[in-house]
């Protein structure tokens, strides 16, 4: 028995090693941790069970027959992330490169499946060279059996992919269809065709980074939600993250206790519109001063930045925030800060996170630009999932809500469950001047009928209490209250139930 212990215990040091340690060696020279290393950063001490340690690839052609690694180049199993569940795969980039063989994308298949049936997230940390070459069809196989995994998966588990190498080809499917794709600076790329057929195609030419590093998926393809300066910022920022999310759909997310006053008023939040209705402020302020202790999870923080999207919590819970800021683009929709928000504000309601909407918004962004891209169809994103959302939503108008985007902003009419405005709100078609020039054509030239015109449209419609004495608002609050307004509202709505029709689905403009 001594004898059959202790080649185990050899077995399982030759499977740690991965592709051994030159290229561990070569992995750790481009300042990237190695697989095991990243799981070990990531979970809680001593959490992780180690599923398929002993796999093998199939594959006998090219040689492959004499180099089998264990393991197969993804390490696979489960652990905890501050005492909750979560399941993890890591490529091991010093096998075949993190290859993906026929055997490889089975290990992930398995904790793929195995967390779909207890209701636990799929974290995966990719470095990947793509589809294993020497396999040929057996690989592609594979990366579709993932993909079908990620669909089923879809609304069911949270699905987070970190992009810490290479991730090139049909391969970044997988983490497109993951709900959140964070990225490690200068040691990941994501793309579809690497700058050498870009060049060959299109002549351009193009480093890995320019065309796919985190930064520009951060900041100008919207494709990476984070991008994080190195390995251990990545893992250690994606621990916190899980911290705000439920393990399924079938559960609330976790509660935090906190020991922020619930009824803590904010009196400087009195202040923070400015009198000057064009002058802008920045939201964020507002946000961090309105959740738990100011923890604010931002998301996609470098890309469409005329909406702010994230994670807080009110009283120990999650809500995810919503909302416009009026520094970038005056907080105008257009095309980016609306997909953006849609898909938010869906990933909140097929996990039951109450939703936050703070609204100072002068519309949809006009221009050929906007309208050639699509604004219609993409505007209409985020007014179809604002609607269909059943979850809590709660609004809070600072200053403009004008014209369709007043609608499309959680308003009362799309099931808002409590809208509130502050003092500052001015809730109408559109901005007093615009307004004035169109139904006052006639008196254009005459600068004084055109003042009055403008301060009696102002006088009428530049305020909250139109829609508040429809019933649109449902009252109208002290700035410096919200925190405290706002706790009482989701408190209120903890056992909301709210259905929407039966459908196979339903067919928002994609
Ligand atoms: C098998 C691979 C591999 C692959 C890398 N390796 N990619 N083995 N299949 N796809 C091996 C290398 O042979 C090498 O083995 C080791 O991994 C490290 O690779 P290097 O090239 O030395 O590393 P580096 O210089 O850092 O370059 C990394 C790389 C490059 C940019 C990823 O390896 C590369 O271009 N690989 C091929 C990428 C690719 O075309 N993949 C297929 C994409 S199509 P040794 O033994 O020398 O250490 C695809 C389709 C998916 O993925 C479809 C889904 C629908």
């Amino acid at each position: 028995m001594q004898e059959i212990l202790a080649k185990l215990d050899a077995m399982r040091s030759g499977a740690r090693l991965g592709g051994g340690e030159k290229r561990v060696a070569s992995q750790h020279a481009k300042g990237k941790l190695t697989a095991r290393e990243r799981i070990e950063l990531f979970l809680d001490e001593g959490s992780f069970e180690e599923f398929d340690m002993f796999v093998q690839h199939r594959c006998n052609d090219f040689g492959m027959e004499g180099q089998k690694v264990p393991g197969d180049g993804v390490v696979t199993g489960h652990g905890t992330v501050n005492g909750r569940l979560v399941f993890v795969f890591s490529q091991d980039f010093t096998v075949f490169g993190g290859s993906l063989s026929e055997a490889h994308a089975e290990k992930i298949c398995k904790i793929m499946d195995q967390a779909m049936k207890v209701g636990a997230p799929v974290i995966g940390l990719n470095d990947s060279g793509g589809a294993r070459i020497q396999e040929g069809v057996a690989s592609l196989g594979g990366y579709a059996e993932v993909f079908q995994r990620n669909v089923n998966a879809s609304g069911v588990i949270p699905q987070i992919s970190l992009i810490m190498g290479p991730c090139a080809g049909g391969a970044v499917y997988s983490p497109a269809m993951t709900d959140f794709i964070f990225m490690v600076k200068d040691s990941s790329y994501m793309f579809v065709t690497g700058p050498d057929v870009v060049k060959t195609v299109t002549h351009e030419v193009v480093t890995a980074e320019e065309l796919g590093g985190a930064i520009t998926h951060s900041s100008k393809s919207g494709v990476a939600d984070m991008a994080f300066e190195n390995d251990v910022e990545a893992l250690l920022q994606l621990r916190r993250f899980i911290d705000f999310l439920p393990a399924s759909n079938r559960e609330k997310a976790p509660e935090r206790p906190t020991a922020d006053p619930i009824d803590r008023d904010d009196l400087s939040l009195d202040t923070l519109v400015p009198e000057n209705p064009n002058k802008p402020y920045d939201m964020k302020e507002l946000i961090l001063k309105t959740v738990d202790e100011g923890d604010f999870f931002e998301l996609q923080p470098d890309y469409a930045k005329n909406i702010i999207i994230g994670f807080g919590r009110m009283n120990g819970s999650t809500v995810g925030i919503v909302a416009n800021q009026p520094m970038v683009l005056a907080g105008c929709l257009d095309i980016d800060s609306s997909k953006k928000a849609a898909r938010f504000v869906r990933f909140c309601d097929a996990f039951e996170i109450p939703i936050l909407t703070l609204v100072d918004v002068p519309g949809f962004m006009p221009g050929t630009s906007q309208e050639y891209g699509g604004i219609i169809k993409h505007g209409a994103k985020l007014l179809f999932a604002y609607a269909e959302a059943t979850v809590p939503k709660i609004t809070v108008i600072t200053r403009k809500a004008y014209g369709g985007a007043y609608d499309v902003m959680a308003s009362k009419h799309l099931r808002g469950d409590i809208n509130y405005a502050w003092p500052s709100a001015e809730i109408a078609v559109m901005g007093p001047k615009g307004a004035v020039e169109i139904i006052f054509r006639g008196d254009i030239g005459d600068t004084a009928k055109i003042e009055a015109r403008t301060e009696e449209y102002r006088q009428k419609f530049a305020n909250p209490f139109v829609a508040a004495s429809r019933g649109y608002i449902d009252d109208v609050i002290m700035p410096h209250g919200t925190r405290r307004r706002v706790i009482k509202a989701l408190s209120m709505l903890k056992n909301k139930q709210l259905q929407n029709p039966w459908r196979k689905h339903d067919n928002i403009p994609l």
